[in-house]
């Protein structure tokens, strides 16, 4: 991965390959990077820190690109601790570099750190700039694009907008996936909450001539910027990115599996063209998530348990929930060998949601699919099809 912006703004960031858990609940087969980001000038400004886990790694790579010069500045877009977690080694080294951030970081800062700021810190709000010589910083709030505290910096010499965790990816640097599979399962699952915030600071960037986009996660974007900010203003307004099913199951023996399976195969029969079919009680959660919103419909198929729904159908609605999902057509399966009882929680949850529509029929089996069953599965999978 090429990491060159250009000769006064250079990458100092790090790869964490061994994490196991990103967030403690994130799979990150290709790692992840924790971006920062050091501007020469006149002045010397840190963009960011990283987390504690690449603290080496960045120190060292900071050193290097300061060769013996002292940073003056370190901006801070967010106090997550994969940004601001090596602060406090920052200010061992360094003792005399200013902090650079808003009311709400120098609020929070001190609930992270045992650290005496008395003289230490700039506070800006919308709009400030600063000058480290040829290059200007100004500063943008962005709160709830991830945290309250949240903000962006533009440099407007070179054109770059340091986009704190917008436009972020999971996958570390050399990563050769593509972009959008792993930046949409990032965005739906940490920022997927926060759409109406994600726009307002989307207004705020197209008033800004963009030449660069520099998140603290994933790649440096040069190329095709429209790109990336509509898949952002897609996601952020919560319309489907694409046409298509996802069916989501919940299925304890597998005969749940085989009713989703088998309207999954009526589905295509009717010309469907992406379903995707899902498990989840195996499969990355994060992933199914992620195509939920991704689709424009979905079926959510799930055994009946203790009295509700099985349990990673639950979980799953509840994510759903919690990422406020809208706007979206879904159709609902059940299995129950005596009373069955998923398909009213699976409605109750999906009702709590806005603008949800829910097609007609509900089909219930008992135990496994029978041939009783198909009528019915044929007709809702005719509303899928038709919706
Ligand atoms: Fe990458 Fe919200 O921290």
């Amino acid at each position: 991965m090429n990491t060159t912006i250009s000769d006064a703004i250079r990458y100092v960031g790090v790869d964490d390959k061994t994490i196991d858990l990103f967030e403690s609940q994130y799979v990150v087969p290709e790692g992840v990077s924790y971006n920062s980001y050091l501007i020469l000038d006149e002045k010397t400004a840190l963009m960011d820190t990283v987390d504690a886990r690449g603290v080496t790694g960045w120190e060292e790579n900071v050193k290097a690109a300061l060769s013996g010069k002292t940073p003056d500045y370190l901006v801070i877009s967010h106090l997550e601790p994969d940004h601001a977690g090596s602060i406090g080694r920052l200010l061992e080294i360094y003792p005399d570099v200013t902090l650079v951030g808003n009311a709400k970081t120098f609020a929070m800062l001190p609930q992270f750190f045992d650290l005496s700021l008395e003289g230490r810190t700039l506070t800006v709000k919308e709009g400030d700039t600063l000058s480290l010589g040829k290059h200007t910083l100004q500063f943008f709030m962005a709160p709830m694009v991830h945290w309250p505290e949240v903000m962006v910096t533009y440099e407007s010499s070179e054109k770059v907008l340091f986009s704190a965790d917008g436009f972020g990816k999971f996958g570390a640097l050399d990563s050769q996936e593509d972009w959008a599979c792993e930046a949409r399962r990032y965005y739906f699952n940490i920022v997927g909450k926060y759409g109406a915030p994600v726009q307002a600071l989307l207004k705020k960037a197209a008033s800004l001539s963009i030449e660069t986009i520099c998140p603290l996660h994933g790649p440096i974007l040069k190329e095709n910027l429209s790109y990336y900010i509509g898949l952002y203003d897609t996601w952020s307004s919560y319309r489907p990115e694409e046409k298509g099913v996802l069916v989501a199951y919940a299925s304890i023996h597998g005969n749940t599996r085989k009713a989703a399976e088998k309207l999954a195969d009526l589905l295509r029969e009717k010309g469907v063209e992406k379903v995707v079919v899902s498990d989840l009680a195996r499969e990355d959660m994060a992933e199914v998530i992620e195509d939920a919103f991704r689709y424009d419909r979905m079926v959510l198929a799930a055994a009946s348990y203790d009295g509700g729904v099985f349990p990673c159908m639950q979980d799953f609605l509840h994510h759903l929930q919690s990422k406020t999902y809208q706007n979206r057509t879904v159709g609902i399966l059940e299995n129950g060998s005596w009373g069955p009882t998923a398909a009213k929680v699976m409605r109750g949850m999906l009702e709590s949601m806005k603008n949800i529509t829910i097609l007609e029929p509900t089909v219930t089996i008992k135990s496994t699919l029978k041939e009783e069953n198909m009528p019915d599965l044929k007709k809702l999978a005719d509303a899928v099809a038709n919706a």
